[in-house]
């Protein structure tokens, strides 16, 4: 279900595009639910439909894991007639699992062990205690045996009084889900087609009614608002912080960590505060991550170091995009590495130094204010201060070549296409706009020039 509007997130954006750890809210479901193998999985939206369908539309399509089909429902009538709306797509047989777009932190193993008390022909209610149960449907119970859901508004005190409430998921058969979504009406305080009706259909059709407990309040917290929003991402954030200290991660602070995507981390890593990590990040055994770091797609090796305030952007996994930096490289203070920077073993890259599409091979250096774009640059190589690939002609990039061991000074522009030649210098303050050979010297800049005893123009006294 993802028709809602979301009223109290007081955004144009739908309430289940809203994103937590990096990911949208409905697109969290729909993977999980994905993870159940599941015949088809159907949304239903409704509030800014096709902005929700666009947005899932990756997901979906030739190569998808899955079935990924959607309806719409309009007007949104409630929870009842938003599941009704499925219904023309939805097969007779087999278990339906009804979720919430506006909760995603449900987990594959919860859904198998309400599926598992499903069986295949019973009503099984994912339900959860709660100190403060207010606006949440209360199961009501007689016994062990689940009677009806009442909702908030609808409870007498005495019902009001019950801890134990509805998440907003449920598993049930098919053919019964179909039967009973038929009889539901509107007559209740909210005048709306309640899913939480067809429990008393249940009831009286003598099918069991089954609870199932779970106590891990995170898996379905529902969000309403900007600061419950705000609240799922920390708690999230915590226990994914949480889970990476059990793997040994050295964490400078649990609490100032963020990752939108997967983490994967070798032994006697450190991370030190207020880093993010995004989409598919791997650090090898004992890397350092200074403070303030935003690491995007990259592979970092072994035993290398990221300094401080440094902001790694690398493409998708897989793709040339993709950011690799070799065992032992020390990148930042303030470094950018842009997407297809591949860095080799040792490389350092300094303060305010760019790169972009460049492998960078064995021990080459660009320590200070430098940009590589395009370049292919050879072991060894020393990039000096203020040096610059002009890979751009206005039209077209062009590739700079920096063959091993060559040293190029500082302030050079090295005019892409250019090859500088194994071994040779390039003189400070050199524009180079043809290929330098091998071992050489190559200066391109005015020849020094001294007047002896210039007088400097001087105001008159
Ligand atoms: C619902 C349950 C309540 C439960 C609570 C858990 C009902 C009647 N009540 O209440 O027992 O404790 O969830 O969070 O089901 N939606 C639609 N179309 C609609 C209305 C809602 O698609 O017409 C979607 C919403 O986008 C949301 C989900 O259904 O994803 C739940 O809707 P919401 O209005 O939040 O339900 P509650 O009133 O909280
Ligand atoms: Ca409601």
């Amino acid at each position: 279900m993802a028709a809602g509007k979301g009223t109290r997130m007081k955004s144009r954006l739908p309430k289940v595009l809203h994103l937590l750890a990096g990911r949208a809210l409905l697109a969290h479901v729909v993977d999980t639910a994905a993870q159940l193998s599941a015949r088809q999985v159907v949304v239903i939206s409704g509030h800014g439909a096709a902005e929700v369908e666009s947005a899932l539309a990756p997901l979906s399509g030739a190569g998808a894991a899955f079935d990924l089909r959607f309806v719409r429902q309009e007007p949104q009538l409630g929870t009842g007639h938003a599941v009704q709306q499925a219904v023309p797509v939805l097969a007779d047989d087999g278990v339906v699992v009804v979720l919430s777009g506006d909760v995603p932190l449900i987990r594959a193993e919860t859904l198998r062990e309400l599926i598992a008390t499903c069986g295949g022909d019973k009503l099984a209610l994912l339900t959860i205690d709660f100190a403060d149960p207010t606006g949440y449907g209360r199961i009501v119970r007689q016994g062990d045996a689940v009677q009806a859901i009442v909702e908030q508004k609808d409870a007498s005190a005495e019902q009001r009084a019950i801890t134990e409430v509805y998440s907003g998921i449920m598993a049930l058969p098919a053919r019964q889900l179909k039967r009973w979504l038929a009889r539901l009406d509107k007559n209740n305080a909210q005048g709306e087609y309640y899913l939480t009706d067809i429990v008393k259909s249940a009831v009286a059709d003598g099918m069991p009614v089954l609870g199932h407990r779970i106590s891990d309040p995170l898996q379905v917290a529902g969000i309403n608002s900007p600061l419950q929003l705000a609240e799922l991402e920390r708690a999230w954030q915590l226990r994914t912080a949480r889970e990476l200290m059990e793997q040994g991660v050295r964490l400078a602070d649990p609490a100032r960590l963020d990752v939108r995507g997967i983490l994967r981390c070798a032994q006697d890593v450190s991370i030190d505060v207020n880093c993010v990590f995004e989409g598919e990040v791997t650090l090898g055994e004992g890397v350092k991550v200074g403070a303030n770091c935003v690491i995007a797609n990259a592979t970092i090796g072994a035993a290398a170091v990221i300094h401080p305030f440094t902001h790694i952007e690398g493409g998708k996994p897989g793709s040339k995009d993709f950011i690799e930096v070799g065992a032992g490289a020390l990148v930042g203070p303030f470094a950018r590495l842009r997407p297809g920077a591949r860095l080799g073993a040792e490389v350092h890259i300094g303060n305010f130094v760019e790169v972009k599409n460049s492998t960078l091979a064995k021990g080459a250096k660009a320590n200070h204010l430098a940009y590589l774009g395009d370049a292919t640059v050879g072991e060894r190589v020393n990039f000096g201060a203020g040096s610059i690939t002009a890979n751009y002609d206005g039209a077209f990039k062009h590739r700079t070549v920096i063959e091993a061991d060559a040293h190029i000074g500082s302030n050079c522009v090295l005019v892409a296409p250019v090859t500088i030649g194994a071994g040779g210098t390039v003189g400070g303050g050199s524009t180079i706009t043809k290929d330098t050979p091998a071992g050489a010297l190559s200066v391109a800049r005015g020849k020094q020039v001294s007047i002896a005893n210039w007088k400097r123009p001087s105001k008159p006294r």
